[in-house]
């Protein structure tokens, strides 16, 4: 436990903005007079909310949503349930759900779900990083950033037991000793 935690460099700063790039690019072609609702899953994905949002110049509305997730621990519970909803009716509106991680897939399927009784117009899902070798059910993911490989990864908003969130690179957190 502890400070004994080895952290070694997945992605760099550069790496994640030019992938950020790459995703607004796509986003703005699909989103420009769509004045879309961008909801970002908390806490994990705010840093890629407030890069990819400074990209988009053109009209949007952004959201947050919490989701009970991982608890203290590394695995997902797969018990998933909203803790914050959203202060704003997303009927008939084009939603973009923003998200930092899609591991086992359980929350992302949760919340499209969730989102989909709203009946908004479109609903897209749009990733930072993707772990496809943990998934346990399917996501279809529009706008996919960086493959991640079975290792748990923290830095860039993503954390381990609230800790690392704050670092401008993405990590692996690799065993200690
Ligand atoms: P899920 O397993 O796809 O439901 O992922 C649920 C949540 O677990 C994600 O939104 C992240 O907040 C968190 N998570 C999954 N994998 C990692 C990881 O490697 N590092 C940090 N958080 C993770
Ligand atoms: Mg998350």
């Amino acid at each position: 436990m502890g400070s004994e935690v080895k952290l070694s460099v997945l992605f760099t700063r550069d790496e994640i903005a030019a992938t950020v790039n790459k995703l607004a690019a796509e986003i703005r072609q699909d989103y420009l007079s769509k004045n879309p609702v961008l909801i970002a899953v908390l806490k994990g994905s705010f840093m890629f909310l407030a890069d990819l949002i400074r990209l988009l110049d053109f009209p949007l509305e952004v959201e947050f949503i919490r989701l009970s997730s991982y608890g203290g621990g590394r695995e997902s519970s797969g018990k998933i349930k909203v803790v914050q909803g959203l202060q704003s009716e997303v009927r008939g509106r084009h939603v973009l759900v923003i998200e930092d991680i899609i591991d086992t897939g359980l929350t992302a399927d949760f919340l499209l779900d969730y989102l989909r009784q709203k009946k908004p117009a479109s609903l897209k899902l749009c990733v930072l990083t993707d772990k496809p070798a943990r998934r346990k059910t399917p996501v279809n993911i529009d706008y996919r950033g960086l493959t991640v490989p079975d290792k748990f990864i923290v830095g860039y908003g993503l954390d381990w037991d609230e800790r690392f969130r704050h670092l401008p690179d993405i990590y692996v957190v690799e065993d200690k000793g």
